[in-house]
């Protein structure tokens, strides 16, 4: 039987998956939400003949692409796309985000900025009044400068500490750096603004906040209801 909360991450997984139309060029994000919008993906390209090209966000989100047998692309074929949907950890009501706890940032950012519509999808229990007051901002850094890092993280009274593998090695992203997950006591005031801030540090790869990144929110309930938002509506 599958958990309830896998139940709503499914719901908003594959609804999402309706928003692909033929032809287009679909960011695909990373994370146990996203599965299911990939799943649901692999059953129209075989059933519908979806003529589809997706440019993955990870090299999980790849090799899962391809076994499920998605055509995939990427950036020396195409300049943008689209449509993006991808997972969060955290959206407020003004659709900022805290994403990065799978660890994708920063080809989830890349990506996002490269598309022209972004959907996201979550189950109801990543909606947050306030980023941050439960959830950990990611920031993926160069190794060469974690200490200086730090030390400018603490000036902006954010607690960070380096991600870890449960085996006790320092966690790599794809693109082999390492993360900072910060934690903010009393949350992030303004994301916008601490985006800025975080963007000047020399050493900062990318950070987990998506400012005005997100256009549609799908929101999965464990009953497999479904609930979409639209920026500005
Ligand atoms: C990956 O780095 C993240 O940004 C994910 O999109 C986010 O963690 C959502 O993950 P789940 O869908 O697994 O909750």
């Amino acid at each position: 039987m599958i958990p309830r909360v896998s139940q709503a991450k499914r719901a908003a997984g594959r609804r999402a998956a309706e928003y692909v139309i033929d032809g287009m060029n679909v960011g695909l994000g990373t994370g146990s939400t996203i599965f299911y919008t990939l799943e649901r993906l692999a059953e129209r390209v075989e059933k519908e003949h979806l003529s589809i090209r997706g440019i993955p966000t990870s090299e999980d989100t790849e090799r899962k692409a391809l076994d499920m047998g998605i055509p995939l692309t990427s950036f020396a074929e195409v300049d943008s796309l689209d449509l993006t949907i991808d997972g969060a950890d955290e959206i407020d009501p003004s659709f900022h985000m805290i994403k990065g706890g799978g660890g994708a940032l920063l080809r989830e950012k890349i990506v996002a900025a490269a598309s022209q519509r972004e959907v996201i999808v979550v189950d109801r229990s990543k909606l947050v009044d306030r980023l941050g007051l439960k959830f950990l901002l990611p920031i993926e850094i160069v190794p060469f400068a974690r200490h200086n890092v730090t030390r400018w993280l603490e000036h902006l009274e954010a607690q960070p500490s380096l991600r870890m593998h449960a085996e006790g090695e320092t966690y790599l992203t794809d693109n082999g750096n390492e993360i900072l997950d910060c934690a903010f006591p009393g949350g992030i005031a303004d994301p916008a603004e601490l985006e800025r801030r975080l963007a000047g540090i020399p050493g900062i790869v990318e950070n987990g906040l998506f400012v005005d990144l997100c256009h549609v929110l799908v929101i999965g309930d464990e009953s497999g209801e479904v609930e979409v938002r639209e920026k500005g509506r």
